[in-house]
């Protein structure tokens, strides 16, 4: 039987469907600005978000790194959450790359969702010129929606509130929004309502919209010109890649909508889990694609349970010692989802009997 595979969305392989579109693409040399599907994707992109203009990069780690170049200057801070991708997980890029400080607010406060934007909390911390003494803030970064928080999604009046805040003090916000489509169909905020509320945004294609590369960066006209610039200087400055952004192309078109069927087989699993397991998982804050099991406290320990799921078929994320995560995505059914439904809790509830 093959693995439920629940480490991920980046897991996806591109379908048949998908892989047609990739074929018939028509491509150009996109250093030049002559790859038409790439200028496509690009242009749609930045649409669909209400920017001017797009750029598309190998990855999402390097759409944040350009955005966070473009705002934030060398000496000077980035202000986001202590389990942000961007601190956490993209290997010190900001501040390798852009000479940028970061400072974080607490992720994990009692009695919220993880990851969930408190604005009052981020614009307490800002420090707009901080004159000779202080590290100055260049801007605030938000994820949308939260990977490490469980899929957690920043609501519309908090992320208008960080924008006001923001703005007044001269302060620019960037959006990791590398799942922005899982909020976007998880509320049904219009993509270009988030956009506003931004000066750069990312979004990956190749999480849980099933393409195998590939992030856009949009932003204004002048920023994504620099942004062009800072691309080739970091080694990504591609080629006849209307192969890759045609899958892009491909998954805007029908992997959109469909995510709200991985946001019901998450909720299934988290309430699954809840079931055996009430205190690490609350299926109520379950609103996107993402389960985390947080095990502060349980005397539990992820890597173990990782590996006693995957023996039994069913392969979850041990994310350090405390959190283990399932993601479902393009490639997870109903039958896989009942199959994690089955084994999941199974292993957690023997867990739990051998340390009580
Ligand atoms: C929230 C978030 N931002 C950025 C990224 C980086 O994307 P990539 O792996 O394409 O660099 C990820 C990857 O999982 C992510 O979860």
């Amino acid at each position: 039987m093959p693995v439920v595979d629940l480490r991920s969305d980046t897991l996806t392989r591109p379908t048949p469907a998908m892989r047609e579109a990739m074929v018939a693409a028509l491509v150009g040399d996109d250093v030049y600005g002559e790859d038409p599907t790439v200028n496509e994707l690009e242009a749609r992109v930045a649409d669909l978000l209400g920017h001017e203009a797009g750029l598309f990069t190998p990855t999402g780690s390097m759409a944040n790194v350009l955005g966070v170049r473009l705002l934030v200057e060398p000496g000077q801070e980035l202000l986001c959450d202590s389990l942000a991708h961007v601190v956490r997980a993209e290997l010190g890029a900001h501040a390798t790359v852009s000479g940028v400080t970061t400072r974080t607010w607490d992720a994990q406060l009692p009695g919220r969702p993880v990851g969930l934007l408190d604005p009052e909390q981020a614009l307490s911390m800002m420090v707009p010129d901080g004159g000779p003494y202080l590290v100055s803030t260049g801007a605030v970064a938000v994820e949308n929606t939260h990977n490490f928080g469980g899929g957690t999604v920043q609501p519309l009046s908090a992320l208008r509130r960080l924008r006001r805040g923001t703005a007044a003090e001269g302060v620019a916000v960037h959006v990791d929004g590398a799942r922005l489509w899982n909020a976007h169909v998880a509320d049904g905020v219009p993509l270009h309502e988030y956009g506003a509320l931004a000066d750069t945004v990312s979004v990956c294609l190749s999480k849980g919209l099933g393409a195998p590369v590939g992030s856009v960066l949009v932003a204004g006209a002048e920023r994504i010109a620099r942004a062009r610039v800072w691309r080739k200087r970091l080694g990504g400055g591609m080629r006849q890649v209307g192969i890759l952004a045609a899958a892009g192309l491909y998954a805007l078109d029908h992997h959109v909508q469909r995510l709200s069927d991985d946001h019901a087989r998450a909720l299934r699993l988290a309430a699954a889990c809840a079931l055996v397991a009430p205190g690490l998982v609350d299926p109520g804050t379950t609103r996107t694609n993402i389960v985390v099991l947080d095990l502060r406290g349980s005397g539990l320990i992820a890597g173990p349970l990782a590996q006693a799921s995957a023996q039994q078929g069913v392969a979850v994320s041990a994310l350090g010692r405390n959190t283990l995560r399932a993601v479902t995505h393009l490639d997870v059914d109903d039958a896989g989802i009942e199959r994690a439904c089955a084994v999941l809790p199974a292993v957690l509830a023997r867990a739990i009997d051998t340390v009580a």
